[in-house]
């Protein structure tokens, strides 16, 4: 189905030809003055221009053509040429209807749908999985549902951080600790000898003391190096160890993720991309590409109309260890040479912008993909504290995604027990999705790019753009259905338009499947957050204004029954696509 701005545009672009006008000056977009019209067209300024005529002869002639058409129930021109256009009845009752029967509920599809890899998420293994990295995974997993429901195909790929200094840290602390480990030993032999078990309580504590330690102790800090080096060449003990480490966070990460409705296709890491670093040399190599700088390889990525100095990318380091670099340019070919894809999207922090245009630069001048083939970085903000600066714990700390979960489902119950409406034996699964998403609507409603204040108890509370209000609002519109005995997801035929508030909320669902374009075009979330709350704000309306289970006239009842069970399924629809879980009754 088409957005509705599509489907006017068709009709107004028709009485311009009729009029003896080009076609394509009948763009119409939603009005901005919602008082006088729902709908606009401006077309008349630049058929004035190129026709020499007045504007407002111009659209009197077009006006004309429209007014015998069913679509509109007033078409007026507006001085000095503007075309205000309001819909019938009748016609917007057809649209929303059609809306309501269309699989995708009204979600205009792709002509032509792309392969895209969508890189998200990010977190590092070994360290505890941190709030820093909660902003990739919840915007990333939203863009790849607007995606999806667009009609594109996506690959999701986690892209751990599973092959840098990190584990080196680790390693070198745990040998310290443990020297006896077979894993330790240069004789470690795979096939005969076995790993200790990990647990990630214990990664937890070790990576932020190595860490720390490497910061002050040089001696150490080299160990940790030559650990790196030796794992990314295949030390077998260490190879061992590695995975030890990997399997322990992994399992760790995922029930995490899950508990935030986040999920992966791929559970790739800079590790898998490991073997496509020769490769990758080799092609450098052959484009003559290389320049060897104290040591160094790195190729110059500068274009003339940089502004400020573009610095070159660092390919392979002095002691021939592989960096963040190297292994997103090895990355991009091993996504080349397995999903051949259109598009290659990154969710990460804005302060890595710089590098990713490096790796885009490089990775097109080295051809490691097709000149079509489309890179973004689609960064994004920090999420701060009340104070403005980066969100921490109270004492100070990176709080742990663990802990947040945990902490904002206790918010919730606490909510939740003045609540008559939940069983003792709901309370923590309820509590949990209201938790998830207040935090996750709570940032999706910012622009993405720009910086946040991470305040819990604004995303806890039941009115204003939160996640709460629109999960309390599903739960009403339950309650309603299930009084007048309805099924939540019934699909009727909505009758009439009796009251203005109907014809608000008939107009809100209308204007959806543009809305979403907006949404898909600028890869931006918050739009489909701004719908559902005001989508939420005219059905609130709407249930103030009438008394639905009470209405004697059957006839009225049964459509506004139609109406609100669509508003619901509209609502749900926007929460999906945003990731965030309903609840029955809160
Ligand atoms: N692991 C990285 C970090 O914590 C983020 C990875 C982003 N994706 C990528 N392909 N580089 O900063």
């Amino acid at each position: 189905m088409k957005a509705i701005t599509q489907t006017l545009s068709e009709i107004v672009s028709q009485a311009f030809e009729i009029a003896g006008y080009d076609p394509s000056l009948g763009t119409v977009t939603a009005s901005d003055r919602l008082d006088l019209c729902q709908f606009q067209c401006n077309g008349a300024f630049a058929a004035a221009k190129l026709y020499h005529k007045a504007p407002f002869v111009v659209a009197q002639q077009v006006a004309e053509i429209l007014q015998n058409d069913h679509v509109f129930s007033r078409v007026e021109v507006a001085k000095p040429g503007f075309l205000n256009l309001t819909l019938d009845d009748s016609y917007l009752l057809k649209q929303t209807n059609t809306i309501a029967q269309d699989p995708h509920l009204g979600i205009p599809q792709v002509e032509e749908p792309a392969m895209i890899v969508l890189d998200y998420g990010g977190p590092n293994i070994a360290k505890p999985l941190h709030i820093g990295h909660l902003r990739s995974a919840i915007i990333g997993e939203s863009i790849k549902r607007i995606l999806r429901a667009a009609g594109h195909t996506v690959t999701s790929d986690i892209h751990l951080g599973d092959w840098g200094l990190q584990i080196g840290l680790v390693i070198t602390e745990l040998q310290e600790r443990y020297p006896n480990w077979r894993c330790f030993s240069p004789d470690f032999d795979p096939a005969a000898d076995t790993v200790e078990p990990l647990e990630t309580s214990m990664l937890n504590e070790v990576y932020p003391f190595a860490s720390a330690k490497s910061k002050t102790d040089a001696n150490y800090a080299k160990k940790a190096h030559q650990a790196t080096y030796d794992l990314q060449n295949g030390r077998p003990g260490y190879i061992a160890l590695w995975q030890e480490i990997l399997r322990a966070s992994v399992t760790d990460m995922k029930s995490n993720y899950e508990k935030l409705g986040v999920t992966f296709d791929l559970w790739y890491g800079e590790s898998n991309a490991d073997r496509y670093v020769p490769q990758l040399m080799e092609i450098l190599g052959e484009k003559n590409l290389l320049i060897e700088s104290e040591g160094a390889l790195i190729v110059d990525v500068a274009e003339p109309e940089d502004k400020a100095p573009m610095p070159p990318v660092i390919v392979r380091k002095s002691d021939h260890s592989s960096i963040y670099a190297t292994t997103d340019l090895a990355t991009i070919i091993q996504r080349e040479k397995d999903f051949h894809p259109d598009k290659i999207w990154y969710v990460v922090d804005n302060r890595q912008e710089l590098h990713f245009i490096q790796v885009f630069r490089c990775a097109k001048k080295a051809n490691l993909v097709p000149p079509q083939t489309e890179f973004a970085f689609l960064g994004f903000g920090t999420m701060n504290g009340a104070d403005g600066k980066p969100y921490k714990t109270r004492d100070g700390g990176i709080m742990k995604l663990e802990d947040m979960i945990a902490t904002v489902t206790a918010g919730a119950q606490e909510k939740l027990e003045a609540s008559s409406f939940v069983d003792a034996a709901d309370y923590e699964d309820i509590a949990r999705k209201v938790g998830v998403a207040a935090i996750k609507f709570g940032d999706l409603i910012n622009q993405r790019a720009k910086d946040y204040i991470f305040d819990l108890n604004k995303f806890f509370s039941f009115e204003g753009k939160t996640g709460t209000y629109l999960l309390y609002t599903i739960t009403r519109i339950n309650s309603i259905l299930k009084k007048a005995g309805v099924a939540l997801e019934q699909i009727a035929p909505i009758t009439h338009v009796y009251t203005d508030s109907e014809r608000d909320l008939l107009l809100k669902i209308l204007m959806g499947g543009d809305v979403f374009q907006k949404a898909l075009t600028e890869k931006a979330p918050n739009y489909l957050c701004e719908n559902a709350y005001q989508l939420a704000i005219s059905f609130s309306k709407f249930y103030h204004d009438n008394r639905i289970i009470d209405e004697p006239d059957p006839e009225k009842k049964q459509s506004w029954l139609a109406l609100i069970a669509l508003v619901r399924r509209v609502l749900c629809q926007h929460l999906d696509l945003l990731g965030i879980e309903p609840v029955e009754h809160m």
